[in-house]
């Protein structure tokens, strides 16, 4: 997989027309709504990466309109091994289908920031590297949603001002409020009776700890 960038604006908004054909008009304005929002928090956190995050918002659910059954056949033709919950949990499967596809269908995209960000955009994961907490954020509080809990978590992030902050205490304010994302994401699956995915657990786990070492 390449490791390093050149990604260029051009390549950025050829992928931009690529992926509009591949999804509805809904999903698309959010798409570009996530690409929006990870600049802005690119920008805060890690400059260096926006392209990276740029292209990782664009492909992040250029899978997730695709019935359940064509999802289990991009993971049997990726080798993708599904524990016995998946079934229950299908909207999970488009970040594990997504990410699969890049390298065969975007390779010029296929770093490693990028295609693990995608894979881990709807669960988190343990040991979150910084563009992934970027596009999980983004893709929470991006400004096409409209559920309570989005609002909430968009005005939380922004209504502390994290551009005013140091480094330290804005990295501290990312963490807390991926704590409260988790919080909410899990009781809401709870609240459905659904299963919860350990990888969430295990990314929430990770951040509380962090917060503990302070
Ligand atoms: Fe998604
Ligand atoms: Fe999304």
């Amino acid at each position: 997989m390449m490791t390093d960038r050149h990604i260029t604006q051009a390549m950025l908004d050829e992928l931009r027309a690529c992926v509009k054909g591949m999804m509805s008009e809904k999903r698309y304005v959010h798409t570009c709504a996530v690409e929006r929002m990870v600049v802005r928090l690119g920008e805060l956190y890690c400059p260096d990466l926006v392209p990276e995050l740029r292209a990782a918002a664009l492909l992040h659910d250029i899978t997730k309109e695709e019935t359940l059954e064509n999802q289990l056949q991009l993971c049997e033709k990726f080798d993708i091994i599904l524990e016995s919950t998946a079934r229950l949990a299908p909207k999970t499967l488009h970040a594990r289908t997504a990410a699969a596809l890049i390298p065969e269908k975007f390779p010029s995209f296929a770093t490693e920031t990028v295609v693990r960000a995608v894979r881990w955009h709807t669960t988190g994961c343990q040991d979150m590297h910084i563009a992934d907490k970027l596009v999980y954020l983004a893709d929470y509080i991006d400004d096409s949603r409209k559920f309570a809990d989005c609002v909430r978590l968009r005005e939380i992030f922004w209504g502390a001002d994290p551009a005013a902050m140091d480094e330290t205490a804005r990295l501290s304010h990312l963490r807390d409020v991926l704590i409260l994302s988790f919080d909410m994401t899990i009781r809401g699956l709870l609240e459905d009776g659904v299963p919860i995915s350990l990888d969430s657990i295990l990314a929430r786990d990770c951040l509380l700890l962090e917060r503990s070492q302070r």
